[in-house]
C-alpha cells in the first residue's frame, strides 16, 4: 500500500520502520526537508519527501506532528491523495508543555481530533495517540497471542476506520472501535486508556470508565 507519513519523530519514525518492513511503499516528511531524513530513508527504504508531496497517491496518510503544528502544514496537503484516503491522526493536546492554550478545545469542547480535522479539511481516524512510540517496535504480537495489546481507534468514516484497523492488525496489535470523533475524548491524554498496555477487554473497560471532565491541572 502507498502510505504517506507527515512527521518523522518518535511515532512517525517508528511507523516508517515497521511499515517499510511489512513491504509498504512509504513516503515520509518532516518540517526541515527531505535532505534531513537521509538516514531514516537509508535505514528503511522509505522515500524522504517534502511535506507537500507526502500524501501524493497515498491510500493511508499519517499525520504525526505536534498538535500546534497542524495549522501550519501546507494547505491542500491531501489534495493529491488516492480517492478514499484514510488519514490517521496520532495527535495529543499538551497545552502547558508544548501546544499552548487552544480555546476551541478548552472552551468550545472540540475533541482534539475534531480540531485537527479543520485545518486538514479532511476527516481523520484517531489511532496510536496513547501508544508509546517504542511499543510500535517492541510490542507487535501475532493475532491470538495472549500478550497482544489493543489500541482504541475512533473515526466517523466506517470504511476508512476498517482500513486503519486492518493496517494496525498487520502491525501486530488488536484494535477496539472507540466510536466517532466526537467520542474520542475517551482516549485523549489523562484518560484510563491513554498509555494502557492491555488487550481488547481491558481497553473496552478503560474507554467506558473515561470521564469527559478534564482535571483543572491539565488545562492551559
Ligand atoms: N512520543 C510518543 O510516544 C507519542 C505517542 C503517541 C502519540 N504521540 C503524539 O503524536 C504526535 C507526534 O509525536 P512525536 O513524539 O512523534 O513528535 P516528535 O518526536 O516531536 O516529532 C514531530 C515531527 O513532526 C515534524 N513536524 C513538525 N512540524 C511540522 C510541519 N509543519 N510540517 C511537517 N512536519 C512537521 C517534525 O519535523 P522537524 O523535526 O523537521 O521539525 C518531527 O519530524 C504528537 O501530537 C504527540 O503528542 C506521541
Amino acid at each position: 500500500m502507498k502510505i504517506g507519513i507527515i512527521g518523522a519523530g518518535n511515532i512517525g519514525g517508528n511507523l516508517t520502520r515497521r511499515l517499510t518492513a511489512l513491504g509498504h511503499d512509504v513516503s515520509v516528511a518532516n518540517s526541515r526537508g527531505p535532505e534531513t531524513l537521509k538516514e531514516l530513508a537509508e535505514e528503511t527504504g522509505a522515500s524522504a519527501v517534502r511535506a507537500e508531496d507526502a500524501a501524493k497517491g497515498a491510500e493511508v496518510v499519517v499525520v504525526t506532528v505536534p498538535l500546534k503544528a497542524v495549522p501550519s502544514l501546507p494547505s491542500g496537503l491531501l489534495d493529491g491523495a488516492a480517492e478514499g484516503v484514510a488519514v490517521i491522526d496520532t495527535g495529543n493536546y499538551y497545552p502547558k508543555e508544548r501546544d499552548g492554550r487552544i480555546a476551541a478545545i478548552e472552551d468550545d469542547g472540540l475533541t482534539e481530533s475534531r480540531w485537527t480535522e479543520q485545518p486538514l479539511g479532511h476527516p481523520v481516524i484517531k489511532a496510536f495517540n496513547g501508544t508509546y512510540a517504542q511499543d510500535i517496535l517492541d510490542r507487535p504480537r501475532p493475532a491470538g497471542d495472549p500478550g497482544r495489546i489493543a489500541l482504541p481507534v475512533a473515526g466517523d468514516d466506517a470504511v476508512a476506520k476498517a482500513k486503519v484497523r486492518a493496517l494496525i492488525d498487520e502491525l501486530g496489535f488488536d484494535t477496539v472501535d472507540a466510536g466517532g470523533i466526537d467520542d474520542s475524548w475517551r482516549q485523549q491524554p489523562d484518560t484510563p486508556v491513554y498509555g494502557l498496555r492491555d488487550g481488547v477487554e481491558g481497553v473496552q473497560k478503560a474507554l467506558a470508565q473515561a470521564s469527559p471532565d478534564r482535571p483543572e491541572s491539565f488545562r492551559g
